[in-house]
Protein backbone atom coordinates (compact mmCIF):
# COMPACT_ATOMS: atom_id res chain seq x y z
CA UNK A 1 0.00 0.00 0.00
CA UNK A 2 3.28 2.52 -0.14
CA UNK A 3 2.07 3.66 -3.69
CA UNK A 4 -1.12 5.05 -3.07
CA UNK A 5 -2.11 4.05 -6.86
CA UNK A 6 -3.28 6.55 -8.96
CA UNK A 7 -4.62 3.30 -11.08
CA UNK A 8 -7.13 2.92 -8.08
CA UNK A 9 -8.29 6.35 -8.45
CA UNK A 10 -8.78 6.16 -12.19
CA UNK A 11 -10.45 3.11 -11.50
CA UNK A 12 -12.81 4.28 -9.02
CA UNK A 13 -13.61 7.76 -11.13
CA UNK A 14 -14.00 5.48 -14.23
CA UNK A 15 -16.23 3.93 -12.38
CA UNK A 16 -18.08 7.04 -10.70
CA UNK A 17 -18.44 8.58 -13.95
CA UNK A 18 -18.35 5.81 -17.09
CA UNK A 19 -15.36 7.19 -18.09
CA UNK A 20 -16.04 10.80 -18.40
CA UNK A 21 -13.46 11.92 -15.48
CA UNK A 22 -10.31 10.55 -17.02
CA UNK A 23 -11.18 12.10 -20.27
CA UNK A 24 -11.71 15.16 -18.86
CA UNK A 25 -8.66 15.17 -16.97
CA UNK A 26 -6.52 14.62 -20.12
CA UNK A 27 -7.98 17.56 -22.65
CA UNK A 28 -7.62 20.85 -21.30
CA UNK A 29 -11.32 22.27 -21.02
CA UNK A 30 -11.66 24.27 -24.53
CA UNK A 31 -13.53 27.05 -22.05
CA UNK A 32 -9.88 27.68 -20.45
CA UNK A 33 -8.95 31.37 -20.39
CA UNK A 34 -5.47 33.00 -19.54
CA UNK A 35 -6.12 36.37 -17.67
CA UNK A 36 -3.64 38.81 -18.90
CA UNK A 37 -0.45 38.74 -17.52
CA UNK A 38 2.42 42.14 -17.22
CA UNK A 39 -0.08 44.16 -15.43
CA UNK A 40 1.05 46.05 -12.29
CA UNK A 41 1.56 44.19 -8.96
CA UNK A 42 -1.67 44.69 -7.18
CA UNK A 43 -1.38 45.86 -4.01
CA UNK A 44 -3.87 43.96 -1.17
CA UNK A 45 -6.45 46.00 0.14
CA UNK A 46 -6.35 47.09 3.53
CA UNK A 47 -8.95 45.58 6.22
CA UNK A 48 -10.91 47.83 7.87
CA UNK A 49 -10.34 48.16 11.49
CA UNK A 50 -11.85 49.73 14.38
CA UNK A 51 -9.51 50.41 17.47
CA UNK A 52 -11.98 51.47 20.07
CA UNK A 53 -10.13 51.83 22.94
CA UNK A 54 -6.29 51.41 23.34
CA UNK A 55 -5.13 47.75 22.46
CA UNK A 56 -8.63 46.57 20.89
CA UNK A 57 -9.05 46.13 17.46
CA UNK A 58 -12.08 45.00 15.97
CA UNK A 59 -12.69 43.64 12.47
CA UNK A 60 -15.72 42.47 10.33
CA UNK A 61 -14.74 39.46 7.37
CA UNK A 62 -17.39 38.19 5.39
CA UNK A 63 -17.36 35.31 2.95
CA UNK A 64 -18.90 36.45 -0.29
CA UNK A 65 -19.16 34.96 -3.55
CA UNK A 66 -18.43 38.27 -5.86
CA UNK A 67 -17.19 39.28 -9.47
CA UNK A 68 -13.21 40.19 -9.42
CA UNK A 69 -11.18 41.07 -11.85
CA UNK A 70 -7.95 38.45 -12.46
CA UNK A 71 -5.93 40.59 -14.65
CA UNK A 72 -8.07 41.82 -17.34
CA UNK A 73 -11.16 38.93 -16.21
CA UNK A 74 -14.00 39.41 -14.31
CA UNK A 75 -14.12 36.47 -12.54
CA UNK A 76 -16.58 34.84 -10.15
CA UNK A 77 -14.75 33.56 -6.85
CA UNK A 78 -15.32 32.87 -3.49
CA UNK A 79 -13.98 36.43 -1.57
CA UNK A 80 -13.49 37.32 1.62
CA UNK A 81 -14.90 40.61 1.60
CA UNK A 82 -15.15 40.86 -1.80
CA UNK A 83 -11.89 41.02 -2.76
CA UNK A 84 -8.85 38.54 -4.07
CA UNK A 85 -6.82 38.03 -2.21
CA UNK A 86 -8.65 38.90 0.76
CA UNK A 87 -7.58 42.36 2.65
CA UNK A 88 -4.73 42.64 4.28
CA UNK A 89 -5.35 42.38 8.39
CA UNK A 90 -2.83 44.39 9.96
CA UNK A 91 -1.66 44.45 13.63
CA UNK A 92 0.73 45.64 16.16
CA UNK A 93 1.98 43.44 18.45
CA UNK A 94 0.26 43.94 21.96
CA UNK A 95 -3.24 44.12 20.46
CA UNK A 96 -6.37 42.04 21.08
CA UNK A 97 -8.31 41.31 18.31
CA UNK A 98 -12.34 40.82 18.00
CA UNK A 99 -12.85 39.67 14.51
CA UNK A 100 -16.45 39.21 13.29
CA UNK A 101 -17.10 36.73 10.36
CA UNK A 102 -20.31 36.16 8.83
CA UNK A 103 -20.94 33.25 6.08
CA UNK A 104 -22.70 34.88 3.09
CA UNK A 105 -21.94 31.98 0.63
CA UNK A 106 -24.71 29.64 -0.46
CA UNK A 107 -23.07 26.61 1.60
CA UNK A 108 -20.93 26.35 4.76
CA UNK A 109 -17.89 27.16 5.42
CA UNK A 110 -15.64 28.61 8.54
CA UNK A 111 -12.49 30.88 9.23
CA UNK A 112 -9.36 29.78 10.09
CA UNK A 113 -6.67 32.32 11.21
CA UNK A 114 -3.55 30.19 10.49
CA UNK A 115 -0.15 31.09 12.48
CA UNK A 116 -2.03 33.69 14.99
CA UNK A 117 -1.89 32.96 18.51
CA UNK A 118 -5.18 32.02 19.11
CA UNK A 119 -7.40 29.73 21.08
CA UNK A 120 -8.57 26.46 19.96
CA UNK A 121 -11.91 26.71 21.26
CA UNK A 122 -12.54 30.49 19.23
CA UNK A 123 -10.49 28.94 16.51
CA UNK A 124 -12.91 25.90 15.98
CA UNK A 125 -11.99 24.02 13.14
CA UNK A 126 -14.78 22.00 13.76
CA UNK A 127 -17.55 25.15 13.47
CA UNK A 128 -19.91 24.26 11.02
CA UNK A 129 -21.27 27.66 9.55
CA UNK A 130 -24.19 27.29 8.05
CA UNK A 131 -25.26 30.12 5.04
CA UNK A 132 -26.27 32.88 7.07
CA UNK A 133 -24.43 32.07 10.24
CA UNK A 134 -21.97 34.28 11.88
CA UNK A 135 -19.47 33.68 14.74
CA UNK A 136 -16.97 35.99 16.11
CA UNK A 137 -12.85 34.83 17.11
CA UNK A 138 -11.05 36.22 19.30
CA UNK A 139 -7.31 36.31 19.39
CA UNK A 140 -3.88 38.40 21.03
CA UNK A 141 -0.79 39.57 18.89
CA UNK A 142 1.35 38.90 21.95
CA UNK A 143 4.94 40.56 22.51
CA UNK A 144 7.26 38.43 19.92
CA UNK A 145 4.85 37.70 17.93
CA UNK A 146 5.22 39.92 14.73
CA UNK A 147 4.96 38.12 11.44
CA UNK A 148 3.33 36.99 8.81
CA UNK A 149 0.17 34.64 8.94
CA UNK A 150 -3.20 34.32 7.16
CA UNK A 151 -6.49 33.01 7.15
CA UNK A 152 -8.87 30.48 4.93
CA UNK A 153 -11.94 28.38 5.12
CA UNK A 154 -11.74 25.13 7.39
CA UNK A 155 -14.49 22.87 6.73
CA UNK A 156 -13.27 19.47 6.81
CA UNK A 157 -13.65 17.87 2.76
CA UNK A 158 -13.99 21.53 0.83
CA UNK A 159 -11.24 23.36 2.31
CA UNK A 160 -9.23 22.50 -1.15
CA UNK A 161 -11.93 23.85 -3.30
CA UNK A 162 -13.14 26.76 -1.35
CA UNK A 163 -9.21 27.95 -1.48
CA UNK A 164 -8.81 27.16 -4.96
CA UNK A 165 -12.37 29.02 -5.37
CA UNK A 166 -10.28 32.28 -3.82
CA UNK A 167 -10.86 32.55 -0.05
CA UNK A 168 -7.27 33.49 0.73
CA UNK A 169 -5.97 36.75 3.14
CA UNK A 170 -2.82 37.59 4.90
CA UNK A 171 -2.36 38.62 8.33
CA UNK A 172 0.90 41.00 9.48
CA UNK A 173 2.04 41.83 12.60
CA UNK A 174 4.58 44.35 13.54
CA UNK A 175 6.83 45.43 16.66
CA UNK A 176 9.23 46.77 17.64
CA UNK A 177 12.03 44.69 15.62
CA UNK A 178 10.53 46.10 12.20
CA UNK A 179 11.75 49.04 13.55
CA UNK A 180 15.24 48.17 13.02
CA UNK A 181 16.98 50.60 10.52
CA UNK A 182 18.22 48.07 8.13
CA UNK A 183 14.35 46.75 8.31
CA UNK A 184 12.81 50.47 7.69
CA UNK A 185 15.28 50.83 5.39
CA UNK A 186 13.09 48.24 2.94
CA UNK A 187 10.36 48.76 1.31
CA UNK A 188 7.91 45.99 2.01
CA UNK A 189 5.50 44.06 0.21
CA UNK A 190 3.28 41.17 1.08
CA UNK A 191 2.99 38.72 -1.52
CA UNK A 192 0.04 36.15 -1.58
CA UNK A 193 0.86 33.02 -3.88
CA UNK A 194 -2.04 31.47 -5.41
CA UNK A 195 -2.66 28.85 -7.75
CA UNK A 196 -5.96 28.46 -9.98
CA UNK A 197 -7.78 27.93 -12.87
CA UNK A 198 -10.12 29.96 -14.48
CA UNK A 199 -12.58 27.91 -16.97
CA UNK A 200 -14.59 30.28 -18.11
CA UNK A 201 -14.87 33.12 -15.99
CA UNK A 202 -14.63 31.06 -12.43
CA UNK A 203 -12.67 28.17 -11.40
CA UNK A 204 -14.00 24.43 -12.32
CA UNK A 205 -15.08 22.26 -9.67
CA UNK A 206 -13.19 19.12 -8.54
CA UNK A 207 -13.28 16.06 -9.80
CA UNK A 208 -12.73 12.97 -7.08
CA UNK A 209 -9.27 12.16 -9.16
CA UNK A 210 -8.11 15.92 -7.71
CA UNK A 211 -7.68 14.14 -4.27
CA UNK A 212 -3.61 14.02 -4.96
CA UNK A 213 -3.90 17.50 -5.55
CA UNK A 214 -5.07 20.32 -8.03
CA UNK A 215 -2.41 22.47 -9.33
CA UNK A 216 -4.03 25.09 -11.06
CA UNK A 217 -2.78 26.15 -14.34
CA UNK A 218 -2.13 30.10 -13.25
CA UNK A 219 0.52 30.89 -10.54
CA UNK A 220 -0.96 34.07 -9.20
CA UNK A 221 0.94 36.85 -7.24
CA UNK A 222 -1.86 38.96 -4.91
CA UNK A 223 -4.27 38.13 -7.66
CA UNK A 224 -2.19 39.02 -10.57
CA UNK A 225 -0.57 36.70 -13.87
CA UNK A 226 2.91 37.56 -13.74
CA UNK A 227 2.55 41.35 -12.47
CA UNK A 228 5.50 43.66 -12.86
CA UNK A 229 6.29 45.85 -9.68
CA UNK A 230 8.66 48.45 -9.87
CA UNK A 231 10.43 49.04 -6.93
CA UNK A 232 11.40 52.36 -5.59
CA UNK A 233 13.92 51.44 -2.72
CA UNK A 234 16.93 49.07 -3.54
CA UNK A 235 16.06 46.92 -0.65
CA UNK A 236 12.70 44.96 -0.45
CA UNK A 237 11.38 42.98 2.31
CA UNK A 238 9.01 40.32 0.49
CA UNK A 239 6.37 38.47 3.01
CA UNK A 240 5.65 35.61 0.86
CA UNK A 241 2.88 33.25 1.52
CA UNK A 242 1.84 30.29 -0.15
CA UNK A 243 -1.72 30.35 -0.40
CA UNK A 244 -1.99 27.35 -3.19
CA UNK A 245 -3.91 24.48 -2.23
CA UNK A 246 -1.17 21.98 -3.60
CA UNK A 247 1.48 23.40 -5.45
CA UNK A 248 5.08 24.13 -3.48
CA UNK A 249 6.63 27.08 -4.82
CA UNK A 250 11.00 26.85 -5.73
CA UNK A 251 11.40 30.46 -5.21
CA UNK A 252 14.39 32.35 -6.63
CA UNK A 253 14.81 35.69 -7.74
CA UNK A 254 17.46 36.29 -10.91
CA UNK A 255 21.03 37.22 -9.97
CA UNK A 256 20.36 37.88 -6.21
CA UNK A 257 20.01 36.31 -3.33
CA UNK A 258 16.89 35.83 -1.30
CA UNK A 259 18.00 36.62 2.50
CA UNK A 260 15.67 34.85 4.57
CA UNK A 261 14.84 36.74 8.01
CA UNK A 262 11.41 35.06 9.17
CA UNK A 263 9.26 31.91 9.07
CA UNK A 264 6.06 31.38 10.00
CA UNK A 265 6.44 31.76 13.67
CA UNK A 266 8.32 35.29 12.65
CA UNK A 267 11.86 36.71 12.83
CA UNK A 268 15.07 33.97 13.19
CA UNK A 269 18.32 34.97 14.74
CA UNK A 270 19.96 36.35 11.54
CA UNK A 271 19.39 37.14 8.10
CA UNK A 272 20.47 33.37 6.16
CA UNK A 273 21.44 33.63 2.47
CA UNK A 274 19.76 31.76 -0.04
CA UNK A 275 19.94 30.90 -3.94
CA UNK A 276 16.57 29.00 -3.69
CA UNK A 277 13.36 29.13 -1.18
CA UNK A 278 11.11 26.20 -1.17
CA UNK A 279 7.28 27.63 0.11
CA UNK A 280 5.21 24.36 0.35
CA UNK A 281 1.37 24.82 0.49
CA UNK A 282 0.11 27.15 4.21
CA UNK A 283 4.26 28.27 4.50
CA UNK A 284 5.27 31.81 4.96
CA UNK A 285 8.41 33.38 4.54
CA UNK A 286 10.05 36.62 4.64
CA UNK A 287 13.37 37.86 2.66
CA UNK A 288 15.09 40.58 2.44
CA UNK A 289 16.66 41.82 -1.51
CA UNK A 290 19.29 43.95 -1.85
CA UNK A 291 19.42 45.30 -5.58
CA UNK A 292 22.84 46.63 -6.80
CA UNK A 293 22.40 47.11 -10.52
CA UNK A 294 19.48 48.17 -12.22
CA UNK A 295 17.61 46.46 -14.41
CA UNK A 296 14.13 44.32 -14.20
CA UNK A 297 14.68 40.93 -12.41
CA UNK A 298 12.15 37.76 -12.44
CA UNK A 299 10.92 36.37 -9.50
CA UNK A 300 10.58 32.20 -10.52
CA UNK A 301 9.16 29.34 -9.53
CA UNK A 302 11.62 26.49 -10.48
CA UNK A 303 11.73 27.93 -14.14
CA UNK A 304 8.22 29.94 -14.31
CA UNK A 305 7.87 33.01 -14.15
CA UNK A 306 5.91 34.31 -11.14
CA UNK A 307 6.56 38.13 -11.54
CA UNK A 308 9.04 40.20 -12.02
CA UNK A 309 10.40 43.66 -9.81
CA UNK A 310 12.21 46.53 -11.86
CA UNK A 311 15.12 47.66 -9.79
CA UNK A 312 15.71 51.41 -9.51
CA UNK A 313 17.70 53.17 -11.78
CA UNK A 314 20.79 53.70 -9.75
CA UNK A 315 20.04 51.30 -6.46
CA UNK A 316 22.04 51.91 -3.64
CA UNK A 317 21.56 48.72 -1.21
CA UNK A 318 22.12 49.51 2.73
CA UNK A 319 23.18 46.69 4.69
CA UNK A 320 21.27 43.84 5.91
CA UNK A 321 20.82 43.52 9.96
CA UNK A 322 22.90 41.75 11.64
CA UNK A 323 20.55 40.47 14.16
CA UNK A 324 16.78 39.74 14.53
CA UNK A 325 15.51 37.95 17.35
CA UNK A 326 16.88 35.94 19.89
CA UNK A 327 15.55 32.40 19.74
CA UNK A 328 16.41 30.07 22.61
CA UNK A 329 15.99 26.34 21.16
CA UNK A 330 13.91 23.70 22.68
CA UNK A 331 16.06 21.45 24.50
CA UNK A 332 14.41 17.82 23.67
CA UNK A 333 15.82 16.22 26.66
CA UNK A 334 13.38 17.95 28.63
CA UNK A 335 10.59 16.37 26.40
CA UNK A 336 8.22 14.52 28.04
CA UNK A 337 7.44 12.31 25.32
CA UNK A 338 7.72 11.47 21.56
CA UNK A 339 4.84 10.61 19.67
CA UNK A 340 4.89 8.87 16.07
CA UNK A 341 3.17 10.69 13.03
CA UNK A 342 3.11 8.70 9.96
CA UNK A 343 1.65 9.96 6.85
CA UNK A 344 0.07 6.96 4.72
CA UNK A 345 -2.71 6.06 2.87
CA UNK A 346 -5.66 5.12 4.84
CA UNK A 347 -8.04 2.71 4.51
CA UNK A 348 -10.70 2.89 3.22
CA UNK A 349 -10.07 5.58 0.37
CA UNK A 350 -8.08 8.09 1.49
CA UNK A 351 -5.21 9.32 3.23
CA UNK A 352 -4.79 9.22 6.20
CA UNK A 353 -2.57 9.69 9.98
CA UNK A 354 -1.22 6.77 11.69
CA UNK A 355 -3.17 4.63 9.31
CA UNK A 356 -6.26 6.34 10.12
CA UNK A 357 -8.74 8.76 7.96
CA UNK A 358 -9.92 11.81 10.11
CA UNK A 359 -12.54 11.21 12.78
CA UNK A 360 -13.72 14.30 14.10
CA UNK A 361 -15.35 12.46 17.13
CA UNK A 362 -11.98 10.56 17.79
CA UNK A 363 -8.98 11.99 19.61
CA UNK A 364 -5.72 10.87 18.67
CA UNK A 365 -3.14 12.61 20.91
CA UNK A 366 -3.75 13.81 24.22
CA UNK A 367 -1.06 16.49 25.33
CA UNK A 368 -0.73 18.82 28.72
CA UNK A 369 -0.64 22.27 29.07
CA UNK A 370 3.26 22.76 30.56
CA UNK A 371 4.67 19.90 28.20
CA UNK A 372 6.99 19.96 25.71
CA UNK A 373 6.61 16.67 23.29
CA UNK A 374 8.78 15.29 20.81
CA UNK A 375 6.89 14.47 17.53
CA UNK A 376 8.17 12.72 14.74
CA UNK A 377 7.11 12.79 11.44
CA UNK A 378 7.36 10.06 9.15
CA UNK A 379 6.71 10.01 5.25
CA UNK A 380 5.92 6.63 4.35
CA UNK A 381 3.81 7.85 1.46
CA UNK A 382 4.99 8.69 -2.19
CA UNK A 383 4.08 12.06 -2.43
CA UNK A 384 5.36 15.20 -0.56
CA UNK A 385 2.92 16.17 3.16
CA UNK A 386 3.53 19.84 4.56
CA UNK A 387 2.92 19.29 8.21
CA UNK A 388 0.70 21.58 10.03
CA UNK A 389 -0.34 21.64 13.61
CA UNK A 390 -2.87 24.75 14.80
CA UNK A 391 -2.61 26.83 17.58
CA UNK A 392 0.91 25.68 19.08
CA UNK A 393 3.87 26.10 16.98
CA UNK A 394 7.10 23.75 16.85
CA UNK A 395 10.39 24.30 16.60
CA UNK A 396 12.28 21.09 13.66
CA UNK A 397 14.89 19.37 16.21
CA UNK A 398 16.45 17.63 12.89
CA UNK A 399 15.43 15.86 9.46
CA UNK A 400 16.87 12.05 9.10
CA UNK A 401 18.54 12.80 11.88
CA UNK A 402 20.79 15.82 10.27
CA UNK A 403 20.25 18.66 13.11
CA UNK A 404 18.05 21.64 11.57
CA UNK A 405 21.10 24.34 10.51
CA UNK A 406 19.01 27.35 12.82
CA UNK A 407 16.46 27.88 15.19
CA UNK A 408 13.08 29.07 14.08
CA UNK A 409 9.63 28.87 14.88
CA UNK A 410 7.36 27.19 12.72
CA UNK A 411 3.48 25.96 11.90
CA UNK A 412 4.32 24.08 8.33
CA UNK A 413 7.12 22.03 7.78
CA UNK A 414 7.44 19.56 4.52
CA UNK A 415 7.99 15.92 5.02
CA UNK A 416 9.54 14.19 2.04
CA UNK A 417 9.02 10.93 0.66
CA UNK A 418 10.40 8.56 3.22
CA UNK A 419 12.05 11.55 5.40
CA UNK A 420 11.77 11.31 9.05
CA UNK A 421 11.11 15.23 10.29
CA UNK A 422 11.37 15.40 14.53
CA UNK A 423 9.89 18.42 16.10
CA UNK A 424 9.46 19.94 19.08
CA UNK A 425 6.06 21.33 20.52
CA UNK A 426 5.73 23.24 24.24
CA UNK A 427 2.21 23.07 25.11
CA UNK A 428 3.10 26.59 26.78
CA UNK A 429 -1.14 27.67 27.09
CA UNK A 430 -4.32 27.35 25.77
CA UNK A 431 -6.49 23.83 26.51
CA UNK A 432 -8.84 22.70 23.76
CA UNK A 433 -9.34 20.16 21.11
CA UNK A 434 -7.55 21.33 17.22
CA UNK A 435 -6.37 19.40 14.62
CA UNK A 436 -3.10 18.69 13.19
CA UNK A 437 -2.98 17.47 8.95
CA UNK A 438 -1.21 17.94 5.62
CA UNK A 439 -1.52 21.01 4.03
CA UNK A 440 -2.55 20.21 0.55
CA UNK A 441 -5.93 20.66 0.98
CA UNK A 442 -6.53 17.80 -0.70
CA UNK A 443 -4.82 15.47 1.23
CA UNK A 444 -6.54 17.46 4.08
CA UNK A 445 -9.94 16.81 2.63
CA UNK A 446 -9.39 13.04 1.95
CA UNK A 447 -8.34 12.39 5.53
CA UNK A 448 -5.15 13.14 6.40
CA UNK A 449 -5.76 14.97 9.26
CA UNK A 450 -5.96 13.92 13.10
CA UNK A 451 -7.38 15.38 16.96
CA UNK A 452 -5.15 16.89 19.17
CA UNK A 453 -6.74 17.60 23.03
CA UNK A 454 -4.76 19.41 25.11
CA UNK A 455 -5.87 19.17 29.02
CA UNK A 456 -4.17 21.01 31.89
CU1 LIG B 1 -3.82 26.67 7.22
CU2 LIG B 1 -5.58 23.77 9.36
O1 LIG B 1 -4.73 25.17 8.27
CU1 LIG C 1 -3.66 26.48 10.58
CU1 LIG D 1 -0.32 15.64 1.90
Amino acid sequence: MKLLSRQRFLGLGAAIAGGAFVAARTLKPFSLISPQSGLALPKLPLMAVERPEPGLVTAQINADEAVVSVGDIAASMFTYNKSYPGPLLRLREGERVQLGFTNNLSEHTNLHLHGVHIAPDSDDPFWHGHPGWSKTYFFDAPIGSAGTAWYHPHPHGEVARQMFKGMVGAIVTEGPLDELPELKAAEEQVLVLTNTTLSGIEPPGYTFLEIDGKKGDWRLVNGALQPVWTATKSNLRLRLINASTARIFNLSLEGHDLHLIATDGGFIEKPISLKQLELVPGERAEVLVQFERPGTFRLLDGSEMLMSIVAPARPAPTPLPDNLATLPALNPAQATLTRRVVFDFAPPYGYGINGKMFDPGRVDFQAKVGNLEIWELYNAHHQDHPFHLHSYPFQVLDRNGTAEPFTAWRDVINVKPSETVRIAIPFRDYTGRTVFHCHIGEHEDHGMMGVLEVVN
